[in-house]
C-alpha cells in the first residue's frame, strides 16, 4: 500500500531557558494513503508537536517528514506553506479561527488562497454539510465551542485534502456535537479517501480507526492496527 506520510528518525528540541528539552526523540513511523490513525497519550508527550511537524506546520529538529513524497525539510515556509494548501487540513485544538471574520469568510479563506471559483457557494456547501449554514453571518465569538469546531472542520474540508490532521477534535464537546463531529471526519475518509490523523483521548473514537500510536515522554510506545470486520 502507497503511504502518504513517511516520518524518519523525527526529533524535536526546543531551547528554553539555556536548556534543551527533547519533545520528540527519534520517531519513525508511515502512514497508509486513505487509512485512519489515533494518536494517543498523556498530557505533554508531544502530540500536538508531532502533529504540526507532519503536517508541516512546525519543522523538525532533525530527521525526515515526507508528505505524498516531498520532503518538507527541504522546502523553505512558503514552499511548505503551499504544500499545505494543496494536500493539508488542519483542524486545531483551539479551533484558530479568524476572529473579526464570520464563519462563512473564515471557511473562505482557504479557498481564496487557492484561487477557486465561486468561492461563497462552496464556502456554504461546505457550512451546510456541517449543519451550520445559518450561522454562516455569525463571528466566532457569537459561535459555542462545538459550532466553531463544527465551522473550522468545514475551513479544513475546503481544500479537499488528502490528509486531515485532527488535534483533540472532541476534546471539549458534549457527546451529541462530538459524535457529529466524528461521523463528518469518517465520512470524509470512506466518500473521499481522506486520511485521518487523529490526536485524542477518546478511547471510544480511537477504538474506530485502522491504527493506534501512543506516545509517550517523546518515543513511541506502542503502534497496533486494528482490523473492524
Ligand atoms: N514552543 C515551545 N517551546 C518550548 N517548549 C514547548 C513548545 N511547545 C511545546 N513545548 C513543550 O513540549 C512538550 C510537548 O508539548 P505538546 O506537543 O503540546 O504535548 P501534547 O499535545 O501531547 O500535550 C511539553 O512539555 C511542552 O511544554
Ligand atoms: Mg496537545
Amino acid at each position: 500500500m502507497e503511504s502518504i506520510l513517511n516520518i524518519r528518525n523525527v526529533s524535536k528540541i526546543y531551547q528554553s531557558a539555556g536548556r534543551e528539552l527533547t519533545v520528540l526523540d527519534q520517531i519513525n513511523f508511515s502512514i497508509t494513503a486513505g487509512s485512519t490513525v489515533a494518536i494517543t497519550g498523556p498530557s505533554g508527550s508531544g502530540k500536538t508537536t508531532l502533529l504540526g511537524l507532519c503536517a508541516g506546520l512546525d519543522q523538525s529538529s532533525s530527521g525526515s517528514v515526507e508528505l505524498n513524497q516531498i520532503a518538507l525539510e527541504k522546502l523553505n515556509e512558503d514552499e511548505r506553506a503551499a504544500v499545505r494548501n494543496k494536500y493539508v487540513g488542519f483542524i486545531f485544538q483551539n479551533f484558530q479561527l479568524l476572529p473579526t471574520l464570520t464563519a462563512l469568510e473564515n471557511v473562505m479563506v482557504p479557498l481564496e488562497l487557492r484561487g477557486a471559483k465561486n468561492i461563497k457557494n462552496q464556502a456554504l456547501e461546505l457550512l451546510d454539510k456541517v449543519g451550520l449554514v445559518n450561522r454562516s453571518h455569525h463571528y466566532p465569538v457569537q459561535l459555542s465551542g462545538g459550532e466553531q469546531q463544527r465551522v473550522s472542520l468545514a475551513r479544513a474540508f475546503s481544500n479537499k485534502p488528502a490528509i486531515l490532521f485532527a488535534d483533540e477534535p472532541t476534546g471539549n464537546l458534549d457527546a451529541e456535537t462530538s459524535e457529529k463531529i466524528i461521523k463528518l471526519l469518517f465520512d470524509l475518509n470512506k466518500d473521499a479517501g481522506t486520511t485521518l490523523v487523529i490526536v485524542t483521548h477518546d478511547l471510544e473514537l480511537a477504538a474506530r480507526t485502522n491504527r493506534i500510536i501512543k506516545i509517550k515522554g517523546g518515543l513511541i510506545q506502542s503502534d497496533e492496527s486494528q482490523s473492524h470486520d
